[in-house]
């Protein structure tokens, strides 16, 4: 044990949920039973160095975990078996990387054999050697110092491993790479320092910095196979701060690297923006419900709003992003071109169901959700998308086509005109029950040809 790794751990237990402490107590536990050396590692001792330090608060510290990252000295997928025989949940065990995850009480934990990587050509995945590897030379191979933090949980309890001075550059607040090769090795990495230097306030370190400009300019992102970009992207946008991640990007030349139309995008918006949608996203949460679009996507289809439709696709397709998800985007582009013109909250709600109904449902939220109102007029625009998706969309008649049908409207497409006129003079407020449905549709029927407008205006 070590007085700072004591530290360290005590401000990882404060910083769990009472009815989560168990989960560190049974790892350890674990160990002891199959005679395993394990540690915490990455996220979570940084975060608690964080806290330590009085970098950030500790209240958030759990909600905020992505995940637990622990590393076995051993065989990481026996010790997982051990470890759910007392720590129920769902284990998955991947045999070919030696790692397994047990997610229980909604937290997921990683487990990894210590090992040592080696890569064949920028890019690609490593090739990985587990055997006989310490705790301390699995730190090694990780990205940045301050993710090469771990704290032993057995058998030696409390000591802090921290060979590469992590907790000094924490506190110096710089994100450094432990060889020069790190951005050639892995070029996520390069999209992964900025997103912890805006997230630790932190500047990248000198030598770094070199190491990651000759890592852009010798095109080392263009190794990096779509899905991987995508998943570092959708952990950008995961981030509080993460219009700020994009504007460094685009500063840093990574955003123009992946695809030349990013190039310049963040010039388009301000972070004043960026957080204005982030409002907006809070408080409109239930226009995604019942949709695929998760925020970060939404984030993303916001930062690349300004982009010319011609590469836009080409430009997703780069970064990963599933074709429905680009379909859903390039529609949302296209109602955004085409329709706020003619809408406004003012118009009559059976005239924004004329507009916004040809519209997916997912393309008209994510149109809501990213259209940037610059004047009274925009803001109207959001409005009347709002009340589609909350309300207007949702109205329907309460008479079924049948029940029309047995008044006298004949079978076919008049059934459905007039569903839909009785849908516009309930939208409107003309009629609110059942009973003035069927007014309305035995005046069309003793009318003949007459429109349902008709019939209601006669009526009045
Ligand atoms: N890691 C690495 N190189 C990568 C990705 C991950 O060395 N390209 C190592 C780092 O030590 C990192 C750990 O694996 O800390 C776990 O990675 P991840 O779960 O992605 O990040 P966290 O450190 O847990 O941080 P956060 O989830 O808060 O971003």
């Amino acid at each position: 044990m070590t007085q700072r790794g004591q530290q360290l751990l005590d401000e990882i237990n404060l910083a769990f949920p009472v009815d989560r402490r168990h989960i560190l107590e049974r790892l350890a536990t674990a160990a002891r039973r199959s005679g395993l050396r394990i540690a915490l590692v990455g996220g979570l001792p940084r975060e608690a160095l964080r806290c330590l330090g009085g970098q950030r608060p500790r209240e958030n510290l759990y909600d905020e975990l992505r995940d637990i990252d622990v590393v076995v000295e051993g065989d990481a997928i026996h010790f997982a078996r051990e470890l759910y025989r007392n720590l129920p949940g769902e284990l998955v065990v991947n045999e070919a990387f030696g790692t397994a995850t047990l997610v229980t009480e909604g937290i997921a934990i990683d487990l990894t054999s210590s090992r040592r990587e080696s890569y064949s050509a920028p890019g690609q995945l490593p090739e990985v050697d587990t055997g006989g590897v310490r705790l301390e030379e699995d730190l090694l191979r990780r990205d940045f110092s301050v993710n090469a933090v771990a704290v032993e949980l057995s058998p030696d309890q409390g000591v802090l491993l921290d060979p590469l001075g992590g907790e000094a550059d924490l506190r110096a607040r710089q994100v450094r790479i432990l060889h020069s090769a790190s951005f050639h090795d892995d070029p996520t990495r390069l999209f992964r320092a900025l997103r912890y230097s805006i997230r630790l306030n932190a500047e990248l370190e000198p030598a770094s910095m070199a190491a990651f400009h000759r890592a852009i300019e010798e095109d080392m992102l263009d190794t990096l196979s779509p899905e991987r970009v995508r998943y570092e992207l959708e952990c950008i946008c995961r981030e509080e701060r993460w219009h700020e991640i994009w504007a460094v990007m685009d500063l840093a030349q990574i955003l123009p690297g992946l695809h030349d139309a990013l190039g310049g995008i963040s010039s388009w918006w301000t972070l004043e923006q960026g957080s204005s949608l982030d409002i907006v996203l809070r408080n409109q949460r239930e226009v995604l419900e019942g949709t695929e679009l998760e925020p970060w996507l939404v984030r993303l289809a916001w930062a690349t709003l300004s982009m010319r439709d011609t590469w836009f696709e080409a430009a997703m397709n780069r970064i990963g992003i599933f074709p429905r998800h680009i379909r859903s985007m390039q529609t949302a582009r296209h109602l955004l071109i085409s329709v706020p013109e003619r809408l406004s909250s003012d118009m009559p709600p059976s005239g924004i169901v004329d507009l916004l109904e040809h519209f997916p449902r997912e393309s008209v939220a994510l149109a809501m959700l990213i259209h940037m109102p610059v004047d009274d007029r925009g803001v109207s625009t959001r409005r009347a998308m709002l009340n589609y998706l909350l309300d207007y969309s949702l109205v329907r008649p309460e008479l079924s086509g049948h029940e029309l049908i047995r008044l006298g409207i004949p079978a076919g497409p008049a059934v459905g005109e007039c569903h839909r006129r009785l849908r516009a003079l309930r939208l409107d407020g003309h009629i609110v029950s059942e009973e003035d449905e069927r007014n309305v549709v035995m005046r069309m029927v003793n009318l003949g040809e007459s429109s349902a407008d008709q019939a209601t205006t006669d009526g009045d």
